[in-house]
């Protein structure tokens, strides 16, 4: 692997024995995947931030570094929201350890926006090297912002962030984007982003860690944020491409003749959604945008919830959406920020969790222990205010 003269200081140790650890780090994962060279990045985002996923071996690791970020980090989603920690039944203890987390990132300059959507809150654009780790982030930024990043693991993003580059290979390589699979789908018009979290749940099995190009369906923003999130969640899918909508396929003319293509009906995706009774709702995976917010709010005004209804989303757009959840919060619902249902502790004691969300309805069973049910925003609101 080609290093260029600073590399080869850091690599010396000239810049501490943090910065070594990490360009080491990085140039066994360059030689592992075949990378030639470095490529500087524009940001990173760095997961394991949880101290439900870390742990104490994580904290302690955390607390040997001795080093800076040099580009842009934030954090992906801590085991709580920072401030109302309280509210969502948190023991003290893990608050304890968790607040220890957070401090270690502080320590290395990590921005402490703990969310799986930094780009709601920092312009990434197309074609930007980036080093991010949470799966749904990734996917969003490749295929819906054209931006470049491979599926980074926590540390591996942290190291980029520290030298502020990344081995150059996998996604970073417009070669390596090409479409590896087709999707036909019809029927999606005015749908809900909960049917393209079903439909990304349904095609992410299909595709495995191959590159889905999507025919027949016209989401926006936030139904793409929904397809690809889980997609990432029930296969392995980085990067999506969607015909004559997201930037790859705008830009590059793909053949796509020769690959497998695969029919995913309506009765399919409807088979995803079911009517089990549930005892908790949770919306925002990944992490509620201004309009779902508001969406919330508009379904949620002068009722009140039965079960507990929490909405997760990032500090930034809380803070832009002030009179929405001003609403929801009259409502009962509870808004917090910084954390999730997935790697927050708070939802581990329900027997039944109602999501909007195919990566969270992936993810619940085995993450809190508890039945799954899919369906949409105002369903969900139905749900818990019937
Ligand atoms: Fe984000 Fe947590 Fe879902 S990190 S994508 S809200 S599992």
């Amino acid at each position: 692997m080609e290093l260029d003269r600073e590399d080869e200081l850091v690599l010396s140790g000239e810049f501490g024995d943090t910065a070594r650890m990490m360009m080491e780090m990085l140039v066994a994962l360059g030689k592992v995947f075949g990378a030639e060279r470095m490529v500087p990045i524009r940001s990173a985002q760095v997961s394991g931030a949880s101290y439900k996923t870390i742990g104490k071996y994580g904290l302690e690791w955390l607390n040997t570094l001795k080093a800076r970020v040099a580009v842009p980090t934030v954090l992906n989603p801590v085991g709580m929201d920072r401030e109302r920690w309280r509210e969502m039944g948190i023991s003290p203890g893990f608050a304890k350890k968790q607040a220890e987390v957070i401090n270690a990132y502080d320590r290395l300059g990590v921005r402490l926006e703990c969310t799986c959507t930094p780009y709601y809150n920092s312009i990434t654009q197309f074609g930007d090297h980036i080093a991010w780790s949470e799966s749904s982030a990734v996917a969003y930024a490749n295929s819906v912002i054209g931006a470049r990043t491979n599926r980074e693991g926590g540390p591996g993003a942290l190291a980029a962030a520290v030298i502020g580059k990344t081995p150059f290979y996998g996604l970073h390589i417009i070669g390596n984007r090409k479409p590896g699979l087709v999707f036909t789908v019809d029927g999606d018009a005015g749908q809900d982003t909960a049917w393209y979290g079903a439909l990304g749940y349904l095609a992410g099995k299909e595709a495995g860690n191959r590159i889905p190009y999507f025919r027949g369906i016209r989401p926006g923003r936030d139904q793409m944020k929904a397809l690809g999130a889980a997609m990432a969640a029930s296969g392995a899918v980085a990067l999506f491409h969607i015909e004559g909508i997201t930037p790859d396929a705008r830009v590059f003319s793909y053949d796509t003749e020769h690959l497998e293509t695969i029919h995913i009906g309506q009765e399919a995706i409807r088979s995803v959604f079911s009517d089990i009774p549930v005892d908790a709702v949770a919306i925002g995976c990944p992490h509620c945008s201004q309009d779902e917010l508001s969406t919330a709010a508009r379904l949620l005004r002068g009722k009140k919830v039965k079960i507990p209804v929490l909405i997760f989303t990032s500090g930034t757009v809380k803070t832009a959406s002030k009179g929405d959840v001003e609403t929801i919060e009259r409502s009962g619902a509870r808004v917090f920020t910084d954390t999730c249902m997935v790697v927050s502790p708070c939802m581990d004691n329900f027997r039944a969790i109602m999501v909007n969300s195919g990566k969270a309805f992936a993810y619940v069973p085995n993450m809190c222990g508890a039945l799954a049910r899919i369906g949409t925003i105002r369903e969900c609101i139905d749900i818990a205010t019937a």
